[in-house]
């Protein structure tokens, strides 16, 4: 979704902005744009550059027309209201010229303040709503003037349209910019976090907020505004999350902030440890790479802390329901969007099995649609915290007075400060678009969860607990193992199938979820055309595509200890003779040791034993190896696969 990074200080700011913004390029986007004042040489002259396409674009139309100046504001914009042209890209500007807007999210009512703005002379260069707020901001400083005119009986005429990327300075209003953008994003519906300058008003930033992830940075002289941490990291650790309804006025001097109202709100920065080098390659060609490689680190550091091998107890103090709430509670309601609803899924057999609590697994755009029963406990499960859809049915769950938590990678996210309680998956930074390592560490988290209510339901033993977490404990370790053995192998299985038009990815029970999970991993990074089905299904549809030019991987692991898995693993066996009878070309993932399955399929792939909950954690690293060096060799845009956005902050 778009980034934005502003700035204002000492510092030259073009290379910085661009800097912060290709920090921000895992969001997604397609087309940036730059606004920047402050020049030595015309400290009053503010000026836009913007180009469709990547970074890359607006550095080459910088170099042609370099831009100069110590305060600024740029945006990568992931298009939703017009294409990606120069003209549609960020900033915008009011109809003066003199003010310019950058925006993240969505003006819902922006077709009905275009028409209102346009009556009222307003004239429009693209087609996006983002436009709108820089002539709201706009009309607002028009109004307080007019009226102020009115009271002094002097001539209220502004400067004429300039419609030339630099801009001349015309005289202010009666109202500071922050007051004017107060006004302004009072009439806007949506969702909004936005970046102001005005020539008319040197030496000033202006942002809002009212849904997307906004940060403002405290440097030494120097402040700055992004739409997320890495984009300024590199230069300040101190950071102040924006909260909804808030707005920041950057000046030389200092941040102030307030509400929509005026009033001012005390905010103290919190310092962020996340070193800027995790959030970089480190050698890796794709940060996709780097961020399977760092799974074991992922789920250790989910983990870590919230298990006692000693008495098998799990610990989760931030949780903040009552045990006689989570003894009584009837159901469990979790809603989630893509990656992270398919771990909500195998989450949900977690649940079931250890804490006998049913569970009803939602995507979190439908969830609304529902009229759920009350009694339930939420549970939302999240990346960045920042999905829209996530966001509404949090709000949702909690209008309904269902208490929610949240199962989060990001610290101080929307939803984390909204959750009644929060598990947080210490994943650190995922910046690839295809999520990865967040995944696992979800599923790490959903164990803990699970083990937690068992034992506060009273439904698992302390012998039980003990060997659960003491297997849990061995994950990270069995991650390495498992990285090292199927790197080769998922490489050259890559050679044979990266031509595929289609791909089937089956799995029965806890294991489906992670079929759907391969199924999304391939065509989000290779644009193959794949599906994840229950194996039991194969023989209601799905059979007929079968042929010999189609993959089918299908998960077949067992735990030798479990009878359950066992019959599960038995009755996966029948779908694959079902699929090799047809021609199908099966690629297995298997337990190790299990030699019986190698006689059946073309490909096995070995993943090392465990109890079957832990399984998924381990089963998801060959699908993902696989979709990435397909990927690879499709010559595909890893990191950033086209249309997608990393956090989709719209509904
Ligand atoms: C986008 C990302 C996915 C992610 C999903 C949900 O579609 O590309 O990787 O799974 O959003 O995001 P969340 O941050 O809520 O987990």
């Amino acid at each position: 979704m778009c980034g934005i990074v502003g700035y204002i200080g000492p510092k030259e700011v073009v290379p910085l902005i661009v800097e912060g913004l290709r920090r921000l390029e895992y969001r997604g986007y397609d087309s940036a744009g730059i606004a920047v004042a402050g020049s030595a040489q015309n400290p009053s002259l503010l000026e836009v550059r913007r180009a469709p396409g990547k970074l890359g674009n607006l550095e080459k139309v910088l170099l042609e027309r370099p831009l100069h100046g110590t305060y600024g504001i740029g945006h990568t914009r992931w298009a939703t209201h017009g294409r990606p042209t120069e003209e549609n890209a960020h900033p915008h500007r009011d109809s003066s010229g003199s003010l310019v807007v950058v925006h993240n999210g969505i003006v819902e009512n922006y077709l009905l303040l275009k028409q209102q703005l346009m009556a009222r002379g307003h004239r429009f260069a693209s087609e996006t709503d983002t436009e709108i707020i820089a002539h709201l901001i706009e009309d607002e400083l028009e109004i307080a003037r007019h009226n102020a005119a009115d009271t002094n009986g002097t001539d209220a005429t502004t400067t004429a349209a300039n419609t030339a990327e630099a801009i001349v300075v015309s005289p202010p209003s009666s109202i500071p910019l922050e007051e004017a953008v107060r006004r302004a994003v009072k009439r806007l519906s949506g969702a909004f976090a936005i970046g102001v300058l005005s020539a008319r008003e040197p030496d000033k930033l202006v942002a809002a907020r009212s849904g997307p992830p906004a940060v403002i940075g405290i440097g030494e002289g120097e402040y700055f505004l992004a739409s997320d941490v890495p984009g300024i990291l590199h230069h300040t650790r101190d950071i102040v999350f924006l909260n909804d309804g808030e707005v920041a006025v950057l000046t030389r001097s200092g941040v102030l902030f307030t509400d929509f109202e005026g009033a001012p709100h005390q905010r103290t920065p919190q310092r962020i440890t996340w070193d800027p080098i995790q959030a970089e390659k480190a050698g890796y060609k794709h940060f996709m790479l780097k961020e399977i490689n760092e799974q074991p680190r992922a789920v250790r550091d989910t983990t870590l802390g919230r298990v006692s091998l000693d008495s098998g107890r799990v610990y989760l103090p931030d949780l903040h329901i009552s045990q006689s709430f989570l003894q009584q509670a009837a159901t469990m309601t979790i809603a989630a969007c893509g990656t992270s609803w398919h771990a909500g899924l195998a989450g949900k057999f977690m649940i079931e099995r250890l804490a006998r609590l049913p569970v009803d697994v939602d995507y979190a755009s439908e969830y609304r649609y529902r009229d759920p029963i009350p009694g339930a406990l939420g549970l939302l499960i999240t990346q960045s915290g920042e999905t829209a859809d996530t966001i509404a049915a949090q709000l949702e769950m909690i209008s309904k007075g269902t208490p929610t938590l949240a199962i989060c990678n990001v610290v101080g996210s929307a939803i984390t400060r909204k959750a009644q309680g929060v598990i947080t998956t210490n994943a650190g930074p995922e910046i690839g678009v295809a999520s990865t390592k967040a995944f696992t560490a979800q599923l790490a988290a959903l164990f803990t969860l699970a083990l937690y209510l068992g034992q506060e339901r009273g439904f698992v033993t302390e012998t039980q607990s003990r060997h659960y977490v003491d297997e849990l404990a061995r994950i990270p370790q069995k991650l390495e193992d498992t990285l090292r053995s199927v790197d080769d192998q998922c490489a050259h299985l890559a050679k044979e199938f990266s031509t595929a038009r289609d791909f089937l990815f089956l799995g029965r029970g806890i294991h489906y979820p992670i079929a759907l999970e391969g199924a999304l991993k391939l065509k989000e990074i290779s644009y193959i055309h794949a599906e994840g089905y229950p194996a039991g299904e194969m023989k209601h549809g799905p059979n007929a595509l079968i042929d010999e030019t189609l993959p089918v991987a299908c998960i077949a692991t067992k735990d030798p200890a479990d009878p359950a898995s066992v019959l599960k693993y038995e009755k996966t066996l029948s779908n694959i003779q079902e699929v090799t009878a047809r021609s199908g070309r099966v690629i297995a993932i298997a337990t190790e040791g299990d030699t019986e399955i190698q006689q059946l399929v073309e490909h096995t792939i070995h993943i090392p034993a465990a109890p079957e909950l832990l399984l998924p954690m381990l089963e998801v690293v060959p699908l993902q190896l696989l979709a990435y060096h397909i990927a690879v060799k499709r010559g595909c845009d890893v990191d950033q696969p086209r249309n997608l956005a990393k956090s989709v902050t719209v509904e």
